[in-house]
């Protein structure tokens, strides 16, 4: 996300600024990708003036960039994969949930999905050797279900290390850092200065590997409600999801979001299998993985519009030592 504000750009004074703001151009990246047309009806500006401005935004928010196919090889090559200490979840996903990437987990209250990201907030911290990335975790809890209590008893059900070493929860709880997000703005806020946290872990023993946000969307569903506001909940959860793929590819880290969808069918939101997102999750989210309840403590994700996996379930279980097999 560009730092620039509004008021930066050539052709945009204070007053076409508010203007723009008010039209819902919140951001340099809402600017860039705008016609002029849309420009020049919302702020009262010529045709050339609008040119101008979405040229000087395209250049500041460096949105349309290309990048040759080598470098992005070479950035791939980096990936790293996290297990979620089931194996056959790992397969699912071609061997653990990979960085560079927003998973987004979706499915009924009770579903598993907070307590997935517990389990991956714990085993990102794990050595390369037991499917974890030597790394720490961020978490922006919106819902207030973060239990430390809960890592602590996952990370007493862990194997053993590779030296037969028992693992210690605390040392896990201080590679965890959570923020309370009280509001979507609040949501959006944490999540840029999440950047600054992981620019200051970056040479430190654990760098930071996962970007957890649980729930992505809860605080936009219940400030956003109604037909009139849907494209501005879009518009805002749009910048938001950039924003963290940006966190992804700048630290090599997994964003692990969790989107809550109704089992009744719900009159604001169509489909309930559909997430609360819809279109604009949908196509930022590289895994989607969508969970249920099965039998007891076993439950059962659905990869879902994988780019280079095929489509497939995995079953289980939600233990008190954490997900196991
Ligand atoms: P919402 O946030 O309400 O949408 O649900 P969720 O998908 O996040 O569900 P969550 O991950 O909180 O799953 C709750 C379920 O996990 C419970 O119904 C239990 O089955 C299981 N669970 C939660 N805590 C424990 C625990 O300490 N031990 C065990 N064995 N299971 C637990
Ligand atoms: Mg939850």
């Amino acid at each position: 996300m560009s730092t620039k504000l509004l008021e930066d750009l050539p052709g945009v004074g204070p007053a076409t600024a508010e203007k723009l703001r008010e039209a819902g151009f919140n951001s340099i990246e809402a600017i860039a990708v705008a016609s002029p047309g849309e420009l020049v009806a919302a702020a009262e500006v010529g045709e050339a003036t609008a040119a101008k401005i979405i040229a000087g935004a395209r250049e500041a928010a460096d949105v349309g960039g290309f990048e040759t196919g080598d470098r992005i090889l070479e950035r791939r090559k980096l990936v790293g994969k996290i297990t979620t200490g089931s194996k056959g979840f790992n397969e699912l996903l071609g061997g653990g949930m990979e960085t560079q990437a927003i998973v987004e987990l979706y499915g009924e209250f009770g579903s598993g999905k907070t307590q997935v990201a517990h389990q991956l907030a714990i085993n990102v911290q794990l050595p390369l050797e037991m499917g974890g990335l030597n790394g720490s975790t961020i978490i922006i809890d919106t819902e207030n279900t973060f239990r430390p209590e809960r890592i602590a008893q996952m990370v007493r059900g862990l194997p053993p290390g590779p030296e037969g070493q028992t693992w210690e929860p605390e040392e896990f709880l201080k590679h965890i850092s959570v923020a309370r997000a009280f509001n979507s703005n609040h949501q959006i806020l944490l999540a840029e200065n999440a950047m600054d946290l992981a620019e200051k872990l970056k040479d430190s023993e654990k760098p930071v590997r996962l970007l957890i946000v649980d729930s992505v969307t809860a605080h936009f569903r219940a400030e956003y409600v109604g037909r009139g506001t849907l494209a501005d909940r879009q518009q805002k959860l749009n910048k938001h999801l950039h924003d963290l793929m940006r966190f992804a590819d700048l630290n090599n880290a997994l964003i692990l979001v969790t989107n809550q969808v109704m089992a009744k069918p719900d009159t604001f939101f169509g489909d309930p299998t559909k997430p609360v997102g819809g279109h604009v999750l949908g196509h930022t989210a590289t895994f989607r993985l969508y969970l249920r309840k099965s039998k007891g403590e076993k439950r059962i994700a659905r990869l879902v519009d994988s780019p280079n996996l095929p489509d497939g379930e995995a079953v289980f279980s939600v233990t008190m030592e954490g997900l196991k097999d």
